[in-house]
């Protein structure tokens, strides 16, 4: 179908760096520099000057980056690892195949973990404290670092739909002992198909990530081995960034800062001309308490169907991510016990288009949409 508003363009994404990314893939095709190259190596530097953080380690997803971090840790089998049932199956099926239990946490109006619900979940099997940052928004981190901290607990961040996200002037991602990080197309900092990250300031956990993510083998300095190359350390796994999208996302790093300030923008835009509607808007911060990169703009309406319907049918490519809690899919048997504010918000939300190419024209087509749709409802 084609969208009168996509939810993305990827085309205006591109074409704002055509340049640099026709040089770079010329290049890179013409060398042969496509696994564990240069641009991997720039990618992982950038990041870390970024975040502040001594190392990163680039894999091929989000996904990936939380099963590999999780195994890292050496936590035993069957432990209990708290965190949310309102996420991308991802931050699930990662702890579920390292052989750890998911424990889900009921949320707050923010969409993120809700801190007061940690503490009674507790067990003398939890390990770990896995909170996930969504939409472009952080967890309240100080609340869950002190909860961490009381009981020993390890924490785990994902990151995948917040890098560039800030809470008390801090990165997401920097204050457990490991942030996990997506690059994939739909992300704030997208690529041309799936890849990740993680950062850490732990040495011994980058010097065993950097050889679970390439079979196990020895790590490179510019490029090279430093031990030899066959030398193999334990069996590892195949989860590297292409160079060829180390690249794209290098390329988009430039203007990133720029991007983030332009989805501000727009979530104000949306706030703005939204209010006095029967709808619950994303709540605007304060910079010095939360530095959001809006990855999604999600509102709340008692008409969630119907209004989704509604603006799909005049070709607004709205989402709703996602409409039921990970406990509800029965295949994935996961302990059933309804966590109430998880279930309304599920029950509630529409994420609306959030681009920084988006035109003034596109928006106010969108406000002017759910104007009159609840003029009729
Ligand atoms: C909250 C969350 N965690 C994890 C992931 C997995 O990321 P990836 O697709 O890079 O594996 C996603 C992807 O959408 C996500 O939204």
């Amino acid at each position: 179908m084609k969208w009168k508003v996509p939810y993305i363009d990827f085309g205006r994404q591109y074409k704002k760096q055509e340049t640099l990314h026709l040089s770079n893939f010329k290049r890179i095709m013409l060398s042969g520099d496509f696994v564990l190259r240069d641009q991997v190596l720039t990618f992982e530097k950038n990041v870390s000057k970024i975040l502040g953080v001594k190392y990163v380690i680039s894999v091929n997803s989000c996904t990936d980056a939380i099963l590999l971090s999780l195994g890292s840790l050496g936590i035993k089998k069957g432990s209990e690892v708290i965190s949310v049932a309102h996420t991308y199956v991802a931050t699930l099926s990662a702890i579920q195949h390292v052989g750890l239990k998911p424990i889900m946490a009921d949320i707050s109006d923010d969409f993120n973990i809700n801190p007061e619900e940690i503490e009674k979940l507790i067990t003398k099997k939890t390990r770990a404290i896995l909170p996930v940052h969504l939409y472009g928004h952080s967890c309240q981190m100080d609340k869950i670092m002190k909860i961490a901290k009381k009981y020993k607990l390890i924490v785990i961040e994902d990151c995948a739909q917040s890098f560039g996200a800030k809470f008390k002037k801090k990165y997401v991602g920097t204050f457990g002992k490991l942030g996990c990080f997506s690059v994939h197309p739909l992300k704030s900092l997208g690529a041309a198909g799936d890849g990740g990250f993680i950062a850490t300031n732990d040495k011994s956990l980058y010097e065993k990530l950097i050889r679970y993510r390439n079979h196990g083998q020895g790590r490179r300095k510019n490029g090279k081995y430093l031990k030899s190359r066959y030398d193999i350390d334990f069996f590892g796994f195949c989860s590297r960034l292409d160079n060829l999208q180390a690249a794209i996302v290098n390329t988009k790093l430039k203007i990133l800062k720029k991007n983030i300030k332009k989805r501000n923008s727009i979530a104000k835009k949306y706030n703005q001309n939204l209010k006095n509607l029967p709808i619950i808007l994303p709540k605007l911060y304060d910079i010095k308490d939360y530095s959001d990169v809006f990855n999604s703009y999600v509102i709340r309406t008692q008409k969630q169907f119907k209004l989704f319907k509604h603006l799909r049918n005049k070709g607004i490519e709205a989402l709703i991510n996602w409409p039921k809690p990970l406990y509800k899919h029965k295949g994935l048997k996961l302990s059933k016990k309804p966590l109430k504010n998880t279930e309304k918000i599920c029950n509630e939300i529409i994420s609306l288009p959030i681009f920084p190419e988006i035109k003034d024209s596109e928006m106010n087509y969108i406000i002017n949409t759910i104007k009159n749709f609840f003029k009729l409802n």
